[in-house]
């Protein structure tokens, strides 16, 4: 990764909000369709029940849902926003659902793109909206993180579907220039060459197109899935990562107020806490209601958190996305609220 360019101007983090599907899944009501129990699932992950989108939900709708929680929490209008970003990797519509989202919320005046990097696009869409807003380009950007994996997920493979769930989680950030930063560092990183333990291929179908000449046909298979060696990667990589993001920011673990990490698995989040010596009580966990949502984890929790009153205004918080990619980040975040 290049060096970090000079800051012209600093982040906030002014608003969140989040949206789930009305439809639970408990584990034993999964094991009507798997060979699993709620047991297993609990000791293993942490997991009790997944939220599945429903035939009157969508992608956009909870997106636009959690949208609007966070520009009311920052008391903005939709017309103040300059750009949307959404990190998905399961959208309506594969030319990109956030401009669908910008138009659910009026956001007449923002340009609007779908940003994707599986479990860690939300910290990576957060580390791209902080530079439109540090060069002054922009003021105000939505950054949005939102999946549907139900869609994608082999419900008939007991090693991977009960982890998954849907859901969708926002943050508003505007740029300041007073010398507060609420974004005090990142790290980000990708390894294509270890892909193949967690993807989402094409389907590999063809059709004659004229005399010597076929076409692909478009589509997908389901999330094919390695989860010891998805696992030996989270837990290797994620305190380098962080450890690098602590040494980069001159920051102890001990000055941290949470450990808000990607919710893949309660095994992951105690490991990596143990290793920084972090007490259970700052560690952010809702793996029990919601699974994995992928690129919502971050935003849902901490739009919880927030709201619940745990995560108050000054609070610094060390992040952790990773997953398919494979891709990974971190970043030391601040929560300012609104203004
Ligand atoms: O965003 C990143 C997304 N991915 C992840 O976070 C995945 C990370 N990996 C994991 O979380 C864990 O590897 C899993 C939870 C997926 C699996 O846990 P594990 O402790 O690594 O289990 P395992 O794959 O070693 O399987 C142990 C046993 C196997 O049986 P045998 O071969 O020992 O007889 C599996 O067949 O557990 C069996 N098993 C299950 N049993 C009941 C696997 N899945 C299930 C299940 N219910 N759902």
């Amino acid at each position: 990764m290049a060096e970090q360019l000079p800051r012209t101007a600093g982040v906030l983090l002014r608003g969140c909000g989040s949206a789930t599907p009305s439809r639970s899944i408990s584990n034993d009501e999964l094991s009507q369709r798997v060979e699993t129990s709620d047991s297993w699932i609990q000791s293993r992950t942490g997991i009790a029940a997944r939220r599945v989108v429903g035939p009157d939900e969508s992608l956009a709708a909870l997106s636009a849902e959690a949208s609007r929680q966070a520009l009311a929490m920052a008391g903005w209008s939709a017309e103040s926003l300059d750009l949307i970003l959404l990190a998905t990797s399961t959208p309506d519509d594969l030319f990109g659902s956030a401009p669908r989202l910008q138009a659910a919320l009026g956001a007449n005046q923002a340009a609007a793109f779908d940003l994707t990097a599986a479990c860690s696009g939300f910290l990576f869409s957060v580390v791209t909206a902080a530079q439109y807003l540090r060069t002054g380009a922009m003021r105000r950007v939505l950054v949005v993180g939102a999946d549907q994996l139900s869609r994608w997920v082999d419900w008939d493979d007991r090693r991977s579907c009960v982890l998954f769930g849907d859901g969708a989680g926002a943050l508003v950030l505007e740029a300041c220039d007073d010398g507060r930063d609420d974004l005090e560092g990142f790290v980000l990183r990708s390894d294509g060459s270890r892909g193949g333990v967690l993807q989402l291929p094409q389907r590999e179908e063809h059709q004659a197109l004229i005399d010597g000449a076929s076409h692909q046909i478009g589509g997908f298979q389901t999330i094919q899935m390695n989860g010891q060696e998805v696992y030996k990667f989270a837990v290797r990589e994620v305190p380098a990562i962080l450890q690098t993001l602590l040494s980069k920011t001159g920051t102890e673990p001990e000055q941290l107020d949470w450990l808000l990490l990607h919710q893949a698995n309660q095994r992951i989040l105690d490991a990596v806490a143990d290793r920084f010596k972090i007490p259970q009580a700052k560690v952010l966990s809702n793996l029990a209601s919601y699974g994995n949502t992928s690129a919502a984890t971050i935003p849902l929790m901490l739009d919880e958190a927030v709201r619940d009153g745990r995560i108050q205004a000054g609070h610094r918080l060390a992040s952790s996305g990773f997953g398919a990619g494979l891709s990974w980040g971190a970043a030391l975040l601040r929560w300012s609220g609104p203004a």
